[in-house]
Order: structure tokens, then C-alpha cells, then sequence
């Protein structure tokens, strides 16, 4: 018999961005921005294409050397090298899928799981029994992953082989085999159709209940607005608004930056106007009388036809 025990973790902050700032020569490509995850959430990053999303995930992860602002992970200041930030704690899928191509699925998990593995280099030369027992344990924690996301069946295939969704997913598995406290995925779902892009939701909240906190970035935003209990939104490198979904999905100036909704009395909407006077005025004149001439035409060559 097993017992239930719950418990009830205080909130943490996972990460806190303070005052981002990346600058390529003249561009600056995120500016000043302040970004924090907690235990237990799933924040979402949004903005227009070229909003400097992906740079500021550079910055976080140590890809870049923000040229302003520092980034902590659980109250502590990272360096800007990405293995010393997966080693702390924080792990990241890439936009352009970054796989070992010509490596299996398994082989790939395996690859984001050495940050954990104490084996030095000597021990896996030597490949000793301390060698042996701690890739023994890798596998079985690499295959945990892979029925977690749905690919142990493709355990032996080629990454390269895969469909482009499962890929996503694979990048995704082997970011948590570095057993990360925070996982950044830079479009999830990118490429993906409609029931992927739904198990991929499934998955995130999974991850979530995992303990792990999420930072997202994604152009769907059905996918954002289910998933996420925060929203941060970039325009040209700069915070615009942050919220809970839905008060940023009601935020006129996102609405107007991201969304892409016109402005009242903008050109589509004076055309659309016009296009809907004409028609009606059309339908008063009798003119509309021509459709159903057509439809009258169309039954009298269907009986024809029989
Ligand atoms: N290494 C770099 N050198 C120079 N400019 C860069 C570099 N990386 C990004 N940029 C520029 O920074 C800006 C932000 O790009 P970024 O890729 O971060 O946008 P994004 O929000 O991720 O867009 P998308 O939604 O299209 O992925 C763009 O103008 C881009 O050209
Ligand atoms: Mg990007």
C-alpha cells in the first residue's frame, strides 16, 4: 500500500534578470530588462519576430556575455559559460534544433546527462567498474526520459531520422537529462502540427509538476495563453508589458505590437468598409439577384448531369 504525501513547497525565485542589456555594435538587441522565475511556474516570452527574444535566452544561458546586467540562478550569479549554467542548474532547447544528427536518440539523452555523472575522463577510459555502474544508471535515467517524452520506442533510431516534431521532443529530453531546476525552450513547437503541438502543452505542464519551472518562448499563442502563469512580452529588445495571460492578452499596446490586430481607421479596415458599402449596395440595387441566377444555373446543370 502506498501513502500520499503532500507537500507544500514555499515559493523560490528560480531565476532573476537584472537589467539585460546585449548590444551588437550599434544594435541594441535587448535592452534593460528584468525577467524572474519561480518554483513552480511557466512563463512565457513573446514578441515580434527580431524582438530579441532568443538573445536575451543567449544571454541566461551564457551564450552571450550580456554587455549590461547580471543573471542569478537560486540567488546566485552565474558566469557566462553555458556549461558552468547547465552545470547550476539550467538547461535550454534551441530554435535551431541542435542534435547530434548522426547519433541515436538514446546516444543524445546520454550527451546532456554528462554534467551529471561524476566519471572522470581516466574512469571512462579505463572503463573500471565505477565506470560501468555509473553508465549502467545513465541509460536507465536516459530511457526514464525517453518514455517521459514519448520516444523510447526510437531509442536505437538515428536523430537525423526522426520527424521534426519528435526532434523538438528529443531536445527537450536531453535538456532534462542534465536534471535542471529551470528549462528554457526557445519555440517548442515550432514546425509542429496542431496534436503535436497539444501533447506538447501536455508535456510542459508535466515538466512543471516535476518541480521544474519553465521559461518559454513561442509565436503560438493559444499554446502561450493555455500554458502560461505569466507572460512577458518584447518589442525591439525592450520589456513591454508582463502579466498574467489574461491581462496581456487585453493589453491594447501589445494587441498593437504583437498581435498585429490594425489600428481603428487604419487602411484594412477603410478598405474593408468600402468592400462592404459597395456589396450592399449592391444587393438594394437587385444586382445580388446575379447569385442567385448562378445557384439556379448550377441545380439545372446538376439535374443534367443525372
Ligand atoms: N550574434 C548576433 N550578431 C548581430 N546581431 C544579432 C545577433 N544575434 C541576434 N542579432 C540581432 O538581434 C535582434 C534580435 O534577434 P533575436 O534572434 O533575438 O530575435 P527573436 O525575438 O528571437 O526573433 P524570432 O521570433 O524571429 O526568433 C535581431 O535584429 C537580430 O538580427
Ligand atoms: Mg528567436
Amino acid at each position: 500500500m502506498t501513502t500520499m504525501t503532500t507537500t507544500t513547497t514555499p515559493q523560490q525565485t528560480v531565476l532573476e534578470a537584472r537589467g539585460v542589456t546585449m548590444r551588437f555594435g550599434g544594435l541594441t538587441a535587448v535592452r534593460n530588462v528584468d525577467l524572474t522565475v519561480s518554483t513552480g511556474e511557466i512563463v512565457g516570452l513573446i514578441g515580434p519576430n527580431g524582438a530579441g527574444k532568443t538573445t536575451f535566452f543567449n544571454c541566461l544561458t551564457g551564450l552571450y556575455h550580456p554587455t549590461e546586467g547580471t543573471v542569478a540562478y537560486k540567488g546566485t550569479t552565474l558566469p557566462p559559460k553555458p556549461h558552468l549554467v547547465t552545470k547550476a542548474g539550467m538547461a535550454r532547447t534551441f530554435q535551431n534544433i541542435r542534435l547530434f544528427a548522426n547519433m541515436t536518440v538514446l546516444e543524445n539523452v546520454l550527451v546532456g546527462r554528462h554534467t551529471r555523472t561524476k566519471e572522470g575522463l581516466w574512469s571512462a577510459l579505463l572503463r573500471g567498474p565505477g565506470f560501468r555502474k555509473a553508465e549502467a544508471a545513465s541509460e536507465e535515467r536516459a530511457m526514464e526520459l525517453l518514455k517521459f517524452t514519448g520516444l523510447d520506442h526510437k531509442r536505437d533510431h538515428l536523430a537525423r531520422s526522426l520527424p521534426y516534431g519528435e526532434q523538438r521532443k528529443l531536445e527537450i529530453a536531453r535538456a532534462l537529462a542534465s536534471e535542471p531546476g529551470l528549462l528554457l525552450l526557445d519555440e517548442p513547437t515550432a514546425g509542429m502540427n496542431p496534436q503535436e503541438t497539444r501533447a506538447t502543452e501536455e508535456l510542459v505542464f508535466a515538466i512543471r509538476d516535476k518541480g521544474i519551472a519553465v521559461l518559454v518562448i513561442e509565436h503560438d499563442m493559444r499554446f502561450i495563453f493555455n500554458l502560461c502563469d505569466r507572460v512577458a512580452v518584447l518589442v525591439q529588445g525592450e520589456k513591454l508589458v508582463e502579466g498574467t495571460s489574461d491581462v496581456v492578452q487585453g493589453d491594447e499596446r501589445v494587441v498593437a505590437a504583437y498581435l498585429g490586430t490594425p489600428f481603428e481607421g487604419a487602411p484594412e479596415d477603410t478598405a474593408l468598409a468600402e468592400v462592404q458599402a459597395a456589396e450592399s449596395h449592391a444587393a438594394e440595387d437587385g444586382t445580388a439577384g446575379t447569385a442567385e441566377a448562378a445557384e439556379e444555373g448550377d441545380a439545372a446543370q446538376g439535374d443534367d448531369d443525372k
